[in-house]
């Protein structure tokens, strides 16, 4: 038996036995980006083999927090793909506006970057103070760095670029303070949003959500779970709503995709159907 087919043996061990201990379902991940990030996470807790992590997780479990954020990539940055910013701010933000009271669910928020964007986008728009942000992800500490809202200020020219980008008319630094090398954002920001731990691959619809952000999450996904989670965002829009994807992920493949029509599909800003074909569960 050769290391790669040695590897495979154990990165399936892995996953089965964190499902076992700690009630975490990575089968449904896409294999070959799971077993790099598990070979990672061996390397940075120092164990020789995967088998290594495995005793390790079985018997600390103080570690899980650890290894789920080795797990998921919370990789991220403020106005991502500043285009699909824009045309939130320009197409969508004007029809949000009808609503008495905005829900906006943002699913796999990482470390909170996407999430003051859109606290940014809502304010400029005038629509903050009727908004509620749902900021969830399965990593409680990447939650926790999102609820501080504290950032490396190497990334504030780049983010800034991003926000003029996007159509934003201020300064970015208006809604930061800076001081030596870190970036703080405004907690005003942070005032309408809740942040919470939701797992995508087990838990159920999470609110009447009028606009959903999941950018960049279901690409770490089958097609299998990328339909599971399609049909949680159904049942979590009201009709008309929003959806955003992030720009490599598409609805093409998922059955559920017969319950949306695209908005902008360059974007990857598509919109629930009045009728969709709903699956309460
Ligand atoms: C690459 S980041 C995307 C961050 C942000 N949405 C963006 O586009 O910049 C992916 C995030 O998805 C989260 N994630 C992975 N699996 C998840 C799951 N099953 N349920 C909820 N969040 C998950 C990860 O913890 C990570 O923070």
């Amino acid at each position: 038996m050769d290391a790669t087919e040695l590897d495979n043996i154990e990165v399936e061990l892995f996953v089965q036995a964190l499902q076992r201990r700690h009630g975490y379902d990575f089968s449904e991940y896409a294999p070959a980006s799971l077993k790099r990030r598990i070979q990672q996470l061996a390397e940075h807790m120092q164990c020789k083999t995967i088998s290594g992590l495995i005793e390790q997780m079985m018997h600390q479990p103080q570690l899980l927090p650890r290894i789920l954020d080795g797990l998921t990539v919370p990789a991220s940055d403020m106005f991502r793909d500043p285009d699909m910013f824009r045309g939130l701010r320009e197409q969508v933000m004007p029809l949000l506006a009808s609503y008495p009271q905005i829900n906006i669910w943002q699913a796999g928020c990482a470390h909170g970057q996407e999430v003051y964007s859109l606290a940014i986008l809502l304010e400029e728009a005038g629509l903050y103070d009727r908004t509620q942000i749902f900021a969830t992800d399965l990593s409680e500490r990447a939650l926790q760095q999102a609820e501080e809202g504290i950032y490396p200020s190497r990334e504030a020219q780049q983010w800034s670029r991003n926000y003029q980008a996007s159509g934003g008319t201020q300064s970015l630094a208006d809604y930061y303070s800076a001081r030596y090398n870190l970036l703080k954002l405004d907690k005003r920001l942070r005032r309408n949003v809740t942040f919470a731990q939701h797992n995508l691959v087990a838990d159920s619809v999470f609110c009447e959500a009028h606009l959903i952000l999941c950018r960049n999450v279901m690409i770490y996904f089958s097609n299998t779970l990328q339909d599971r989670v399609l049909s949680l965002f159904r049942d979590s829009l009201v009709r008309s709503g929003f959806l955003c994807l992030g720009l490599r992920e598409s609805l093409d493949f998922a059955s559920a995709s017969t319950s949306f029509t695209p908005f902008d599909e360059r974007l990857r800003i598509y919109r629930l159907n009045n009728h969709p074909e709903r699956n309460l569960t």
